[in-house]
């Protein structure tokens, strides 16, 4: 089973990609800070890993905690009028 992580999982663009992975069959690491919503994609394929992006040693705990990784999807962030997160975290796992 081929395993990836999104991040920004809890709405908009992550979520649809998680959930379009989850539908082909992969296995899915779930990244964002609102667990609650991540709690909402149901599949026992997923794995919820809460966390801030901008958090170094959060994200090292969550790559280190889900394992084998495929392929990476990056849609943390903020709407076009503002500041994108900064996941300079998530870039040493790539
Ligand atoms: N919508 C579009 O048409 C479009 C087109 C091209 C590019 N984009 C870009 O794609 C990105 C996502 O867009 P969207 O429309 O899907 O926005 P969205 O619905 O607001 O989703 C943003 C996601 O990023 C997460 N997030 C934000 N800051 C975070 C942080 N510090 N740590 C962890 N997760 C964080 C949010 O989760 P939590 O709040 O739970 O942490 C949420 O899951 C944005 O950068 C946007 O500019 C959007």
């Amino acid at each position: 089973m081929k395993s990836i992580i999104v991040t920004g999982a809890s709405s908009g663009i992550g979520r649809v990609t998680a959930e379009y992975f989850l539908g082909q069959g992969w296995r899915v690491g779930l990244i964002a800070r609102r667990a609650h919503l991540l709690a909402q994609i149901d599949h026992e394929n997923v794995i919820a890993l809460p966390c801030d992006v901008t958090d170094e040693a959060a994200v090292d705990a969550a790559f280190a905690q889900f394992g084998h990784l495929d392929a990476y999807s990056g849609a943390s962030g903020h709407s076009f009028r503002q500041h994108p997160a900064t996941d300079s975290g998530v870039s040493g796992h790539l």
